[in-house]
């Protein structure tokens, strides 16, 4: 019920679906004016049966089937060897008929994630966690794939607060994921960021001069009211399991709500964000591919 209280600008469910509209739209009047062109096509690799990934794939799959992007899962058991991962992805990479490629994290211990993601192609990243596309972030290029997550965050604080330059941002978490590669962005949009994490002095002083923060560590209720600056914006990436097996963040709720009202729910706030940005880069880099021109993205 205290859910009601949160600025309902911070909704990703409300956001999502207006955004996978026009996208749908989008793709729909591209594919009519270009009728030789093939619709986009996202694959994803899973590696093992953990239940999270297996729920995200299926989220993304289904998402994909709305807007009319085409979508292929490659399912490898937790045992298959770096090698063989590494011939997978450099199927996918030859393939024509792919688009995007996404290799879904976390990946079982055996396997080095960063020699992973090295090895797809950075026209088919739809991630942009390649260094390639890292590297571009870093150079604010136009030309960055960028990482679906840090996407999403960006477009819901805009929401709230659509002139982000010289806003101070905390970050606490810095995954690649989320953490490092949503600090590159935000500075692309001249704010400032203190990227906080377990080795930082001070951090709830840091974090309390914030106008901005973003949490993404994975540790539920890890940041209270004593972290946040009264009517600071609050991104809550954390999707955690409290003891009665609710969905919760990693914001302490209802303490935080003390504070300010712009705070980004859990569920419903950067997880539906999420797919959404995934299927606008899955069509970016059809259009790049195909060569297709439109105002929308
Ligand atoms: N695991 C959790 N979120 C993500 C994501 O955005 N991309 C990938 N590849 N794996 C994830």
């Amino acid at each position: 019920m205290r859910d009601l209280k949160y600025n309902k600008l911070l909704s990703g469910l409300t956001l999502s679906t207006k955004i996978r509209e026009e996208l749908r739209v989008d793709l729909k009047e591209c594919l009519l004016r270009n009728s030789t062109v093939r619709p986009p096509c996202l694959t994803m690799v899973l590696v093992g049966d953990n239940y999270a990934s297996k729920m995200y794939v299926d989220f993304k799959h289904k998402t994909c089937q709305q807007l009319g992007i085409s979508s292929r899962l490659v399912s490898l058991d937790s045992s298959v060897s770096q090698e063989e991962l590494l011939v997978v992805i450099d199927k996918l990479n030859q393939d024509d008929s792919v688009d995007g490629i996404l290799v879904q994290l976390p990946l079982p211990d055996h396997i080095d994630k960063q020699v992973v993601l090295s090895r797809i192609d950075p026209r088919k990243d739809v991630d942009g966690l390649s260094p390639y596309n890292q590297g571009l972030l870093m150079a604010a290029s136009s030309e960055a794939v960028v990482p679906c997550t840090p996407l999403g965050i960006v477009e819901l604080i805009r929401q709230v607060e659509p002139n982000l330059e010289g806003k101070l941002v905390a970050v606490v978490g810095r995954s690649l994921l989320v953490g490092k590669s949503v600090r590159l962005l935000l500075e692309n949009y001249n704010c400032t960021t203190i990227g906080i994490h377990s080795k930082t002095k001070n951090p709830q002083t840091l974090c309390q001069m914030a106008d901005i923060v973003v949490v993404a560590v994975g540790h539920a209720g890890i940041i209270d009211k004593n972290w946040i600056k009264k009517d600071a914006i609050v991104i809550d990436v954390g999707i955690n399991k409290d003891n009665s097996s609710h969905t919760v963040g990693d914001v302490n709720r209802d303490s935080v709500y003390e504070q300010t009202i712009n705070l980004s729910p859990v569920p419903g706030g950067v997880g539906p964000m999420t797919i959404t940005m995934l299927m606008k880069n899955t069509i970016k880099l059809w259009k790049k591919r195909f060569k297709i021109k439109t105002k929308y993205c």
